[in-house]
């Protein structure tokens, strides 16, 4: 049963990531004002509307797990926040999910039109190469395998190809395989990456980079499946984002295959794989434990 005991304050690990990390995108994005005004604001607007900094909080957590410093992650946790939230504006357009609500306000479409959403996700994207080629050389990590990395999470075979699965099994009775498929690839992939990239900017060694990889796995399958539990089980106040929308457009999901009870163990065991993957950090992955165990009880 996943619940570990630590004295870890993960309160206050996530408040002061958060804040840093916030503070870094705000250097690293062009400002609103500068031109063309639209799409900054709007690359802007779904960046700092309070999104959980999950990734980031994951590959910081990785990074000091391997002996490596929160400012040498920084331009990588940055450019995993940038991904993630061009998913997000993408994810939500007509075309896809057709979402109103994110992070707790209108979704970027709603409030720039269909046009400059698509494009500030396409900004936010290559935002996010530029951000990374300016992180610095890491002996075991070369800024071609730091780039690769991230190209390959994002592209058609993961991110991208999960996103494309999943638009074509809505209406479609999926088998629990197949809805994996779409999990690994839309959402564990990415927040594997990030646990990677953390440990690669530590320089980690290849087994506590094996070791990572493990971890990333089995958390990013857990907060997908999660994800679509509280999808079920939450408000939309809650959420910041519209829910009862999977069972709306009869989406695939965990819960609407192996039912809400079988979902939660299926997320606990997950949880549980990803726990001992940790174990050959013996004490100093603390940071990543805990925060394995705060995706597995979020509320949100
Ligand atoms: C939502 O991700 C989309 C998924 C991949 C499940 P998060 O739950 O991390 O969203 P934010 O970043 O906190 O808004
Ligand atoms: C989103 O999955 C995955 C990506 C954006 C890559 P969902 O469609 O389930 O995410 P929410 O529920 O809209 O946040
Ligand atoms: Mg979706
Ligand atoms: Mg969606
Ligand atoms: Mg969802």
């Amino acid at each position: 049963m996943a619940a570990k005991q630590s004295s870890f304050d993960l309160n206050h690990f996530l408040a002061t990531r958060t804040e840093t990390v916030n503070a870094a995108l705000d250097k690293f994005l062009p400002s609103e004002k500068t031109k063309p005004a639209t799409i900054h604001k709007a690359m802007r607007y779904s960046l700092f509307a309070g999104g959980k900094r999950m990734r980031p909080a994951v590959l910081l957590a990785a990074a000091e797990a391997c002996g490596g410093s929160d400012a040498d992650a920084m331009p990588l946790a940055c450019a995993v926040e940038c991904i993630h939230t061009y998913s997000l504006i993408h994810d939500d357009l007509p075309a896809m999910d057709n979402d109103d609500y994110r992070r707790g306000k209108l979704t970027n479409h709603k409030v720039f039109g269909e046009g400059i959403a698509v494009l500030a996700g396409d900004a936010l994207l290559t935002q996010a190469f530029e951000i990374a080629a300016q992180c610095k050389k890491f002996p075991r990590y070369p800024h071609d395998k730091i780039i690769l990395e991230i190209a390959k999470a994002s592209g058609s075979l993961q991110l991208v190809g999960g996103q494309v699965a999943d638009l074509e099994g809505e209406n479609k009775k999926l088998s629990i395989a197949e809805l994996k498929f779409i999990h690994e690839r839309k959402t564990s992939a990415l927040l594997c990456c990030s646990v990677r990239l953390g440990g690669m900017s530590a320089n980690c060694t290849p087994a506590q980079l094996a070791a990572l990889t493990d971890f990333g796995y089995h958390v990013g399958l857990a907060f997908q499946v999660i994800d679509d539990i509280l999808d079920v089980t939450q408000t939309s106040e809650q959420l910041g984002k519209t829910a009862g929308k999977d069972v709306a457009v009869q989406k695939a999901t965990y819960p609407s295959i192996v039912g809400l009870e079988k979902s939660k163990k299926i997320a606990v065991q997950l949880t549980d794989k990803a726990f001992g993957a940790l174990k050959i950090f013996k004490g100093k992955a603390v940071a990543l434990e805990a925060l394995a165990e705060f995706l597995l009880k979020r509320e949100k």
